[in-house]
């Protein structure tokens, strides 16, 4: 134990963390530089595109020190927001944490939130600044920054540059010296937190873990304190550049084990291995189920692809337990699911995922938060979809998710931030100077006003300088009601959504007129009318197609006038026909960006 190191690197999205550890991994021999590719960590090619580190990975290297081999643990943490929960249980894993921040940027909201968690964890902390090659580089005020976070001395920030390769040996030696081997009882009842999983074709899911107590040796029989279920530990080993059998993982230590568990839902972050015959008198502290916390349906464009879509999605849940469905039916779109994402960027790469791996075009509905909906004879109902609203009348009162968001940006920002965030319901809690340019604002706001484009919104505003991040509050009383879309009189269930009963009108409204702009015009008018209840709150007109299609063929040209039938044909196929209104797919897509 005394020759084991285990940390992460924590940074704000961008800051360099997968090109520093390729530095490590290069440095320390554990890649000869033939099998050296950039970002060796992010090997799905979505997160390599995305420049994203979507689930993490560990990997062990050896380093010598002082004439003693070391073994070094880099678990690797998701940068985002939606992976929070992720992030904290890598955290608990470690006893140290590299934080990066890159020179010309400074700290980022993410910078911040990591660094809370990992002290919260009591991890040692070493301040890394990064990409000091770069010349917008502004290393002594950055440090400054960093001084001011962490407490931490002036010299104990080491300068670096992932990409030219500076520091890497001072990095390496801080490791070992500042960051303290692990605890635990090698003798004790076997602990050993899970911190990830991933999915293997052939072999099924692996379990990434760490031991707290005691050893795991191959063979053995476990249980998942936390699922209950039991398992033979097949095959167990370390993570290098690939997996390495070995007989016993021992206190401190980080390990796979494989034994054919093939549903990823099995596997929970956060959970506690310990011996069936032996077991631990106590799970690891800090397990939590994932919430998924915004909904939304998935349909296929061609209604005829649902089973395949269906098999997508199976497939998608195999190595990504944080996604849930269920069928749902919807009039105007017919067949499809309705799924839960930890966060918007889940529901992007989900959706992504959907269209690049499976092939398939899917149509995502308005997405929505879970709301709690009190009724008049006391009974609390889970809403996630504007269909399953009760009526009005059968609603004592309706609650809404709030999140505690923290937004970090250049100072001459704010003004427009604050702006930004009270048109969204927020309540202003709190402005901190982090320097004489950089300002930590904070704010608690109802997680909807979050979901639609207010991410986008806020680096449109502040020129891409603000960053955010957020945590989960809780649910507040709020009056929301359902606002419904009628064309022709009849509703259109994919258009309606759950709003703010301040914003129902400006909503009403505004989704009126752009339905109004992407409706084709047919052989009738058609009224496109928004609603709350019984009640019209906003009405436009698609005027009627006078000319008929035929008409300018006057009945001579028979192979024209099909010609012209069959193109009308095509152009249908993209169409969903409600009533008797046909509805172009943007229209769909277009709530999403109205607000
Ligand atoms: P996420 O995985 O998205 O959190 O990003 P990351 O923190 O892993 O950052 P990544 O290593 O992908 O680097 C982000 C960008 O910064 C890439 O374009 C890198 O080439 C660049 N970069 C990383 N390190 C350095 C550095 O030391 N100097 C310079 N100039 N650029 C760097």
């Amino acid at each position: 134990m005394k020759h084991i190191r285990n940390f992460c690197i924590i940074a704000h999205i961008d800051h360099g963390k997968s090109t520093l550890a390729d530095r490590l991994l290069e440095f320390t021999k554990t890649v000869g530089e033939r099998d050296m590719q950039a970002q060796l960590l992010d090997d799905m090619d979505l997160e390599r595109e995305r420049g994203i580190t979507i689930k993490s990975h560990a990997i062990q290297m050896n380093y010598l020190y002082k004439g003693e081999r070391y073994t070094l643990n880099l678990i690797d943490t998701p940068g985002h927001v939606d992976f929070s929960y992720e992030v904290s249980r890598s955290i608990a894993a470690c006893e140290g944490a590299l934080l990066l921040v890159d020179a010309s940027q400074g700290t980022e909201a993410q910078t911040i939130s990591n660094l809370y968690l990992a002290m919260n964890n009591d991890l040692v902390i070493i301040p890394v600044l990064n990409k000091i090659d770069l010349p917008g580089a502004m290393p002594e005020e950055v440090k400054d920054e960093m001084v001011d976070l962490i407490g931490c001395e002036r010299d104990d920030i080491i300068p670096a540059s992932g990409k030219e390769g500076i520091g890497i040996e001072a990095i390496l030696n801080a490791i070992v010296e500042r960051i303290p081997p692990p605890k635990g009882d090698p003798e004790g009842e076997l602990q050993a937190l899970i911190f990830d999983s991933q999915f293997n074709s052939y072999r099924g899911i692996e379990v990434i873990f760490r031991v707290k107590n005691g050893r795991i040796r191959k063979g053995d029989k476990v249980k998942f304190m936390a699922t209950g279920k039991e398992y033979f530990a097949d095959e167990i080993g370390t993570l290098r550049l690939t997996q390495e059998p070995k007989e016993v993982i021992e206190c401190g230590d980080v390990g796979y084990l494989i034994s054919g568990i093939k549903v990823a839902k099995e596997v929970k972050v956060g959970d506690t291995i310990t011996h069936l015959a032996n077991p631990a008198a106590s799970a690891i502290q800090g397990f939590e189920e994932v919430k998924p916390m915004v909904f939304a349906g998935i349909y296929p464009v061609d209604t005829s692809e649902f089973e395949e879509l269906r098999e997508a999605m199976e497939k998608l849940q195999l190595n990504d337990a944080s996604l849930v469905w269920e069928p749902e039916t919807s009039a105007a779109l017919g067949f499809g699911f309705r799924c839960g994402f930890l966060g918007m960027l889940h529901m992007e790469i989900v959706q992504e995922r959907l269209e690049r791996e499976f092939d398939m075009t899917v149509i995502t509905t308005v997405p929505s938060v879970r709301f709690e909906v009190i009724t008049t004879k006391g009974a609390t109902l889970q809403v996630s979809a504007p269909a399953e609203m009760p009526d009005p009348s059968n609603i004592d009162w309706i609650e809404e998710p709030f999140i505690k968001a923290q937004i970090i940006s250049k100072a001459e920002y704010v003004g427009a931030i604050i702006g930004l965030c009270m048109d969204k319901r927020s309540v202003f809690k709190n402005q901190v100077y982090l320097t004489a340019d950089r300002v930590e604002l904070q704010f608690e706001m109802p997680l909807a006003e979050v979901v639609f484009d207010f991410f986008d919104k806020l680096k449109t505003i502040s020129r891409g300088y603000a960053s955010l991040d957020y945590e989960f509050l809780g649910n507040r009383e709020s009056t929301m009601v359902k606002l419904d879309i009628m064309l022709n009189g009849e509703g259109v269930d994919a258009l309606s959504a759950i709003v703010h009963r301040d914003k129902a009108y400006e909503w009403g409204k505004k989704l009126c007129e752009k339905l109004r702009e992407l409706l084709p015009r047919q052989q009738f008018e058609i009224a496109i009318q928004a609603a709350i209840g019984q009640k019209i709150i906003a009405r436009e007109t698609v005027k009627a197609l006078r000319k008929d299609v035929l008409a300018k063929c006057y009945g001579g040209d028979i192979s024209r006038k099909r010609k012209l039938l069959e193109k009308q044909k095509k152009g249908k196929k993209r169409m969903r026909q409600v009533g008797n209104v046909e509805i172009p797919q943007e229209a769909f897509m277009a709530v999403l960006k109205i607000n």
